[in-house]
C-alpha cells in the first residue's frame, strides 16, 4: 500500500493529467472551429496521450492497494488569441506538469517509496520530450510567420515526437 501522502500525490498528479487532456481538446475544438485542421488533429493525439498518462496513475495506485480518486476538473478557457499564444500556453502547461512530476519524484526519495521512484521515470522522460516538442513549434511558428498558417497547418503532425506511450499497466 502506498503511504497516504504518496497516494495524495499521485491522486492530485491524476487531476493534472486529465486536466491537460481537457485543456488540449478545448484547444483542439477551437482550432477546428477557426479552419485549422491539422493543429487540431495534433491537439486532439495530444489530448488521448494525456488520458493515457491519467490512466497510468490511476492504474499504478490501484494496482499498489490504494484507491484512485476521479476529481471534477477545473473549466478550460473556450477561447485563444492565436496558434502562436495558444502554443505558448501548452510549453507553460507542459513546464507546470513537469514541476508537478518533480515534486513527487522528490518525495518519493524522501519518503523512500523507491517503486514509485521507479514509476515515475518513463514521466521524467515523457516531459523532456513534450516540452521540447512544444518549443520546436514555437520556433516553427515563428520561422513561418502569421501568414502562412496555411503551410504549418498542413505540416504540424510531422512535427509530432513517435508516441513513446505505452499501455497503462493492468
Ligand atoms: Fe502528461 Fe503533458 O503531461
Amino acid at each position: 500500500m502506498l503511504k497516504k501522502k504518496v497516494e495524495d500525490i499521485c491522486n492530485r498528479q491524476v487531476e493534472r493529467e486529465g486536466y491537460s487532456s481537457n485543456l488540449y481538446l478545448a484547444m483542439a475544438s477551437w482550432s477546428e472551429v477557426n479552419g485549422l485542421a491539422g493543429v487540431a488533429q495534433w491537439m486532439y493525439a495530444q489530448a488521448e496521450e494525456e488520458k493515457l498518462h491519467m490512466l497510468k496513475f490511476i492504474k499504478y495506485i490501484n494496482e499498489r492497494g490504494s484507491k484512485a480518486i476521479l476529481p471534477a476538473f477545473k473549466k478550460p478557457p473556450a477561447d485563444f488569441k492565436n496558434v502562436e499564444e495558444m502554443f505558448k500556453e501548452v510549453l507553460k502547461h507542459e513546464q507546470f506538469v513537469t514541476a508537478s512530476i518533480n515534486e513527487i519524484v522528490a518525495m518519493t526519495l524522501t519518503e523512500k517509496d523507491f517503486n514509485t521512484h521507479n514509476f515515475l521515470q518513463w514521466f521524467v522522460m515523457e516531459q523532456v520530450q513534450e516540452e521540447s516538442s512544444a518549443q520546436a513549434i514555437i520556433d516553427k511558428l515563428r520561422l513561418v510567420g502569421k501568414n502562412n498558417l496555411y503551410q504549418f497547418d498542413r505540416d504540424i503532425m510531422s512535427l509530432r515526437a513517435p508516441d513513446t506511450n505505452v499501455q497503462p499497466v493492468g
